[in-house]
């Protein structure tokens, strides 16, 4: 991974304010930043890896712990809840049979709430990888899922 690490600082630049690109190009196609990475980005940066820790736990994008092959975000800000949020949220707890920040057993899907998804005006939404989902029902949400 120090390889990747000192590619995405080459493609990126060196500085902290690139930070957050780099984290993400890390992590791209795989579910998690592990703690060599972070500890090999803050080196390259110069940065104190708590800054770098704090960052990759501060956005629901990225993850320290393995997530499932496909990552579930419902929003969970006021307009979405407004809209029925909770109960899409509650109908995709119970088909996947796992709480928020929990994987399924076989690995295939892990349920995280997020901040707005900026498509406020087909609340309730919900994001499955990197497809953005909105007007959504509890059935709607759950015959998403059913489709990966
Ligand atoms: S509040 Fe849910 S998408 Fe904006």
């Amino acid at each position: 991974m120090c390889d990747q690490v000192k590619k995405a600082v080459a493609k990126f630049g060196r500085e902290r304010q690139y930070l957050l690109e780099i984290l993400g190009y890390l992590q791209t196609g795989r579910s998690y930043l592990e703690k060599e990475t972070l500890l090999a980005v803050a080196a390259e940066l110069d940065i104190p890896a708590a800054e770098v820790y704090g960052t990759a736990t501060f956005y629901s994008l990225y993850s320290t712990v393995p997530r499932g092959k496909h990552v579930i975000r419902i929003c969970e800000n006021a307009p979405c809840h407004i809209d029925g949020a909770a109960a899409v949220l509650e109908a995709v707890k119970q088909h996947l049979g796992i709480d928020v920040h929990q994987t399924t057993a076989d690995g295939l899907f892990t349920l995280e709430t997020t901040s707005c998804l900026g498509i406020c005006g087909v609340a309730p939404a919900m994001m499955v990888d990197d497809d953005v989902h909105g007007n959504l029902t509890p059935e709607l949400a759950v015959s998403i899922l059913g489709k990966r």
